[in-house]
């Protein structure tokens, strides 16, 4: 540290405060991938995917908590068409954004019945799932 120039030393400072500032969630956006936005997502889940999912709960679609590094077909119980049990991959940034663009092209035969065309959309949706992290096992 001590070698630095005093002129620089303030450097990793600055570097950290772009990091964190609004302006590089913007600067951001242009880079891949870009981190979508979770309050967003939330927003467009509850629009979009409430009438058949829900955090905890399977409705008609299979509840979606922990579904960010499950996966697919990986809640036990719910009824998965045979299409999505032959799946057999996790759910992640890729493969979320694939189903949700089209269910169809990737698992055709699927139940699903709705897509999201938007990348916007779907990326700040797969934050928002993100956000869903399992239960933690209660303490005993
Ligand atoms: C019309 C009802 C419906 C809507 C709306 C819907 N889904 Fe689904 N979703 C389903 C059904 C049904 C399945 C199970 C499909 C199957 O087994 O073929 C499913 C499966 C999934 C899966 C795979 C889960 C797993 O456990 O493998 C994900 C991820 C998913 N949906 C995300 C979403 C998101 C995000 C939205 C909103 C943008 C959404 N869905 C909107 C009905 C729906």
């Amino acid at each position: 540290m001590s070698r630095i120039p005093p002129h620089l030393r303030a450097l990793p400072v600055g570097l950290a405060w772009l990091a964190l500032s609004p302006l590089s969630v913007h600067a951001g956006s242009l880079a891949k991938p870009a981190p979508g936005d979770a309050t967003r997502g939330q927003a467009l889940y509850s629009q979009q995917c409430m009438a058949c999912h829900a955090a905890d709960i399977s409705l008609a679609g299979p509840l979606h908590r922990g579904v960010f590094g499950r996966k697919s077909a990986g809640v036990p119980d719910y009824p998965y068409s045979p299409a999505v049990q032959k799946l057999r991959l996790t759910w992640n940034d890729r493969t979320l954004d694939a189903w949700l663009q089209s269910p169809n092209r990737m698992a055709p035969g699927n139940r699903m019945g709705f897509a999201v065309p938007d990348a916007r959309d779907r990326q700040d949706l797969i934050a928002y799932l993100k956000t869903l992290t399992p239960t933690p096992a209660p303490a005993r």
